[in-house]
C-alpha cells in the first residue's frame, strides 16, 4: 500500500516536470519590447527597428505572395516558426525582434531581463552571423549576396555608450 502510495507521488512529479520542460519560449511581438526599448536615450531599438527594411518585408509582397508560406518564411517571423509557439506576435510585424532575439515570453520580465545569463537561459538570442543567413541566403529569390559587417551596420541599434 505504501509502496503504490509512493510510486504514484513519483509519477506526479515526473509528470509535473515533464510539463515544465514542454513548456516552450513564446513569440509575444515588438510592441512587448517597446515598452523598454524605445528611449532615445538606451538607444530607441523600436523606432530604428520599425524603420528598417525589417519591419517593413510584408510591404514587399503583394496580397497573394503574403499568403503564401514560401514567401512567409522569411518575410514574416510567423511564417517561420511553429505556429503553436505563436502568442501575440502579429504577421504585419515583418521581421520581428523575435526573429534575432528569439522568442520572448520568458526572458522579457524585468527581473529577467536585468541579467544577461537569466535572460539567455529564458531563450534570448544574441545573434551572430548564422541566424542572418536562414534567410540572407541564395534560396531568395532576390538575394543580393550577404556582407555580414556591412548589413549588421545597417541595422545597428546599439545602446549607446554611457
Ligand atoms: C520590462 C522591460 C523590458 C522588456 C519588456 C524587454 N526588455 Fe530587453 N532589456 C531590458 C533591460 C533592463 C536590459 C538590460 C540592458 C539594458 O539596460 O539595456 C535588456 C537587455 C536586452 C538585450 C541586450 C542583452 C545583452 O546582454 O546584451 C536584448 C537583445 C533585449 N533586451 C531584447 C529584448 C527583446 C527582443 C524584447 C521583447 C521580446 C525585450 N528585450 C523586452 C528590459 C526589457
Ligand atoms: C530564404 C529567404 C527568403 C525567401 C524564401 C523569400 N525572400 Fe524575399 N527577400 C529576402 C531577403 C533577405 C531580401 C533582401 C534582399 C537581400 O538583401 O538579399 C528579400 C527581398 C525581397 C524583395 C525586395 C526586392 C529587392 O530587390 O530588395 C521582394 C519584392 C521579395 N523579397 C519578394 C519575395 C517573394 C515574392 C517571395 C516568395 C516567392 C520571397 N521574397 C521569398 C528573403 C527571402
Ligand atoms: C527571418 C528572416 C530574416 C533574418 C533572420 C534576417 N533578415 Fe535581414 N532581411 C530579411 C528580409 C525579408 C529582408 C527584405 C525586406 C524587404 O525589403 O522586403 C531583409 C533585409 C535586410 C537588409 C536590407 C538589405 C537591402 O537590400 O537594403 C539588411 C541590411 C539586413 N536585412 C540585415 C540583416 C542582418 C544583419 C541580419 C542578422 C543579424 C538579418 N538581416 C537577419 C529577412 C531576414
Ligand atoms: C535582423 C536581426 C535583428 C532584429 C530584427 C532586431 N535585432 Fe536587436 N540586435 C541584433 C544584433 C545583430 C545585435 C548585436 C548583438 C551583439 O552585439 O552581439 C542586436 C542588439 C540588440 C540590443 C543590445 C544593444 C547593445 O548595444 O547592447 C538590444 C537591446 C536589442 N538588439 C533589442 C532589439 C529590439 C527591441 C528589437 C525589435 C524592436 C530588435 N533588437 C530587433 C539583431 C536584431
Amino acid at each position: 500500500m505504501i509502496m503504490k502510495y509512493l510510486m504514484l507521488i513519483c509519477l506526479v512529479a515526473f509528470l509535473g516536470i515533464g510539463n515544465l520542460a514542454a513548456q516552450d519560449f513564446e513569440y509575444v511581438g515588438a510592441k512587448k519590447c517597446k515598452m523598454c526599448h524605445n528611449k532615445p536615450a538606451t538607444g530607441a531599438q523600436y523606432d530604428k527597428w520599425a524603420e528598417s527594411p525589417h519591419a517593413k518585408a510584408m510591404e514587399s509582397l503583394n496580397a497573394e505572395e503574403a499568403k503564401d508560406p514560401k514567401c512567409l518564411k522569411c518575410h514574416s517571423t510567423v511564417g517561420g516558426v511553429d505556429a503553436s509557439l505563436v502568442a501575440t506576435l502579429k504577421m504585419e510585424e515583418g521581421v520581428s525582434c523575435e526573429s534575432c532575439h528569439g522568442p520572448g515570453s520568458k526572458y522579457f520580465p524585468n527581473a529577467i531581463m536585468k541579467s544577461r545569463e537569466k535572460s539567455m537561459e529564458n531563450g534570448l538570442i544574441l545573434p551572430t552571423e548564422k541566424v542572418c543567413k536562414t534567410c540572407h541566403n541564395a534560396e531568395s529569390p532576390h538575394f543580393k549576396g550577404f556582407n555580414y559587417k556591412e548589413y549588421v551596420a545597417k541595422i545597428a541599434h546599439p545602446v549607446p555608450a554611457a
